[in-house]
């Protein structure tokens, strides 16, 4: 479970206030997901980047992993306002947000940047969750499909079937981000079912099945226990709710 805090909350402080509540309200009940901890819920924040350092010593209390919401594909230089990989690494950051729709859309990057990106996360020893989802206007014109194929291989190019178990993928229709408008669960396990198509061609069944993926957009406690019950949906990815202390752990622990 991921909660992406996009430009939230305003400042340091608010941002210590949600840490401490989270970490207040989940206490040791998160913990990492490997061969030790098969069935633990795996939790990840993503702050912004000023508030990572502070905000990992508070969650990491509570077990959760921290993440960047962004990065630059350059090691380093004349980038004005951008962070590199190692820059965020240093903070303890193992998981960045690549491709998400918002830095799409607001910020040009396109599936070249988005590719780099998720190679240099991968060289860096970090996990992208690369972001991959349709518009209103693309599913209107029902090739949600094409949209996300396309996404998953360029975005995916050059990206080795041994690199595959570090990345995760998250489904966020567009559409469904930051509107209220969930995707309805079967539509998204759908499309799940159809991304590990797309991966099976790209590399094989085991990379298809192995694969975490994530669905995001609008995810709130009412929503979440339906779309966790379907068999291709391996976690979420949350704005909105994570913003809220009770509700991201309502998430987390979902039924
Ligand atoms: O990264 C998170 C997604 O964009 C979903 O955001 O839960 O506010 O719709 P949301």
């Amino acid at each position: 479970m991921a909660g992406n805090w996009k430009m939230n909350p305003a400042t340091e402080q608010d941002a210590m206030d949600l840490s401490e509540s989270l970490t207040k309200l989940l206490g040791d009940e998160t913990c990492p997901i490997d061969d030790e901890n098969p069935l633990c819920t795996e939790v990840v924040v993503f702050p912004p980047h000023p508030f990572i350092s502070k905000v990992k010593e508070v969650v990491e209390d509570a077990g959760i992993t921290i993440g960047a919401q962004s990065i630059y594909f350059e090691d380093k230089g004349a980038y004005t306002g951008s962070v590199s990989a190692s820059m965020v690494k240093s903070l303890g950051c193992e998981y960045i947000l690549c491709g998400h729709s918002e830095r799409r859309q607001t910020f040009g990057d396109d599936d070249q940047a988005i590719n780099r990106k998720v190679l240099k996360v991968l060289d860096s020893g970090m996990k992208p969750i690369l972001c991959i989802g349709e518009s209103k206007a693309e599913y209107d014109l029902n090739i949600k499909n094409e949209v996300c194929a396309m996404q998953l291989s360029k975005d995916l190019a050059n990206v080795t079937k041994e690199q595959m178990k570090e990345v995760v993928i998250a489904y966020e229709p567009v559409w469904a981000i930051g509107t209220g408008l969930v995707c309805a669960a079967g539509d998204a396990n759908e499309t799940h079912a159809f991304l590990r198509t797309v991966l099976a061609r790209m590399y094989d069944d085991d990379v298809a099945q192995e694969t975490r993926i994530q669905y995001g957009g609008s995810v709130t406690p009412d929503s979440v226990d339906e779309l966790m019950a379907m068999p291709e949906i391996d976690g979420c990815l949350v704005g909105g709710a994570s913003l809220d202390a009770d509700k991201f752990g309502r998430i987390i622990n979902f039924k």
